[in-house]
């Protein structure tokens, strides 16, 4: 069973920026999947880098337009970002280190804070956005 399911509820009404949050749950519910059948370690890694790599590229597209539009809540929202990222390179380097096994915790952890970031943070550009034609 997916770890998030996206529906619309999770629309910020931009096609872009919506197909990247989709690309980012599927790749929550990839190693979450991985993590309960069991997969090897060399799997985890290979999704987690994965992971991380496309969360730096989607935070890239967001802060992008902020600077870009002027957006009035670029610091706040780029501050999450950066939190986010620090928090999750910790968990890596602790997996790598063999300190800290993939655990339900930590899943619930990213995709609630995923879910909570889309929602709450997300949302609030979507109307400052419309408003400069980016759809
Ligand atoms: Fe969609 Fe602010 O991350």
């Amino acid at each position: 069973m997916p770890l998030i399911k996206w529906d619309e509820s999770l629309s910020v009404e931009i096609n872009e920026i919506d197909k990247q949050h989709q690309t980012l749950i599927n790749l929550l519910n990839l190693l979450n999947d991985a993590m309960m059948t069991g997969k090897g370690k060399e799997i985890l890694n290979k999704i987690i880098i994965e992971l991380m790599n496309y969360t730096k590229i989607h935070f890239k597209t967001e802060e992008d337009y902020f600077d870009r539009y002027g957006y009035p809540e670029t610091l706040s929202h780029k501050k999450e970002h950066s939190d986010f990222t620090g928090k999750v390179s910790e968990f890596r380097q602790r997996y790598e280190e063999g300190k800290l096994g993939l655990s339900t915790q930590i899943m619930t952890f990213l995709s609630d804070w995923l879910k909570n970031h889309i929602m709450g943070t997300d949302k609030k550009y979507t109307k400052f956005f419309k408003s400069k034609n980016l759809h």
